[in-house]
């Protein structure tokens, strides 16, 4: 049911006018307002706090369906979902709960995750952006990159140093509220993919945030960007799954009616090899998702399960997207036909939430675990 409504949301509300947001870069900002009246942006949150009590599996299905569609709509279901309500849900107090996770939950407001910076993407520990304890309240400075909702969200996951003498253990994890002193919100990124999407780099500028903002203990910022890393890995994940279902589900409709030398193209085996491979490799990505997803509902560790299902969705998603395109030939390179903005929001998903080299640091590390 759950599944069949994000399908009908996709087709009806973010089909129409996809390409012309990817075009002109274009937020779907009606959309994402309609998707958290239906509940989707605080999927897995507690209903005491304006969530809709699904499961990390519900949250799987949901990303598929919405990104066959619109990958530009669903990174803000994923950023939403998994990395500010989780974070907060998991590790906030009651007040930060109250304050933060409620509206965010509810799809009133948006929140942003900001690990990157200029100088530390996979390599998360080295973080220049300082929080120098003053007493009652944090004095933050640096700057963050290419983070997703830079501009259209209310409420920040700040990560920044502040014993850099102590390495990771000195990093903190601060609330942000847009519209504090000295937090400026820098030019949009043009990128090649997920054009709908809203990334901007973040400047502070001796921002004052409360002590009362930290996320637990002093120190505790690395293990929460890690952790909270983990659950957006599935729904990335399942981005990936959903743009390659989607351009899979595209191709095989294409090879039906497209006819070439007397018969439909999908009775040419060299296109019947096509579709066979990324179906199955489509099948694999799923049970993959659904994996992680599933010990994550039931309270088992899913380090791994999460990075494997990443790695691996996010190379079938490449590599569906392409043969998308070939089997549409001519059609397929051109906007109309939508295979080419898959094949271009695929590579985010190799890209984001750790590359694919960064997935398999994890998996090996898991496995190698004493
Ligand atoms: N859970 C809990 N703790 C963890 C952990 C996890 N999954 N992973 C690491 N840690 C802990 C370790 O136990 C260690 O703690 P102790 O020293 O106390 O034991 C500490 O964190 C440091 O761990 P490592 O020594 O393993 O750290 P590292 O420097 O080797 O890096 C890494 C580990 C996995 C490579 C990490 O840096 C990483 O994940 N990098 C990628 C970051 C990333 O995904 N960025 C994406 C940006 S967000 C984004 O894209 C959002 C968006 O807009 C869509």
């Amino acid at each position: 049911m759950i599944r069949d409504a994000a399908r009908d949301f996709a087709q009806n509300e973010l089909k129409p006018g996809v390409i012309e947001r990817d075009e002109q870069q274009q937020f779907p900002a009606e959309q994402i307002k309609k998707l958290g009246e239906l509940g989707f942006l605080g999927m897995m949150v507690d209903p005491k706090y304006n969530g809709a009590g699904l499961d990390a599996v519900s949250y799987v299905l949901v990303m598929e369906e919405l990104s066959k569609i619109d990958a530009s709509a669903s990174v803000v279901v994923s950023v939403n979902n998994s990395l500010v309500c989780y974070g907060l849900e998991e590790y906030g107090t009651e007040e930060q709960k109250r304050n933060y996770l409620k509206p965010l939950a509810a799809g009133e407001q948006i929140g942003a995750f900001c690990l990157s910076e200029p100088e530390a993407g996979s390599d998360a520990t080295s973080q220049r952006t300082t929080a120098e304890d003053k007493g009652d309240h944090y004095l933050l400075n640096g700057t963050k990159n290419w983070i997703t909702n830079g501009s259209t969200a209310s409420t920040y996951l700040v990560i920044a140093q502040t014993h850099p003498e102590k390495g990771h253990q000195g990093i903190n994890a601060l609330i942000v509220e847009k519209g504090m002193d000295g937090f400026t919100v820098g030019p949009k990124e043009n990128k090649l993919g997920i054009r709908g999407s809203d990334t901007h780099s973040l400047l502070f500028s001796d921002v004052k945030v409360p002590k009362g903002n930290r996320i637990g203990e002093d120190g505790f910022g690395f293990k929460f960007a890690m952790k909270t890393l983990e659950g957006g890995r599935i729904g990335i994940a399942a981005q990936a799954l959903g743009i390659a279902s989607g351009a899979f589900e595209l191709a095989l409709n294409y090879a039906k009616a497209r006819q070439t030398f007397g018969k439909p193209i999908a009775q040419h085996q060299a296109i019947q090899f096509k579709l066979a491979d990324m179906a199955t490799q489509i099948e694999a990505a799923r049970l993959l998702c659904l994996k992680a997803a599933w010990l994550k509902d039931k309270g088992e560790s899913y380090t791994q399960a999460a990075s494997m299902a990443k790695l691996y969705a996010s190379e079938v998603a490449m590599k569906t997207t392409i043969e998308a395109v070939q089997i549409h030939g001519g059609y397929g390179y051109v906007k109309e036909y939508h295979v080419e903005r898959l094949m271009r929001d695929a590579k985010i998903t190799q890209i984001y939430e750790g590359t694919s080299e960064i997935q398999k640091m994890v998996i090996s590390r898991e496995m190698l675990k004493e």
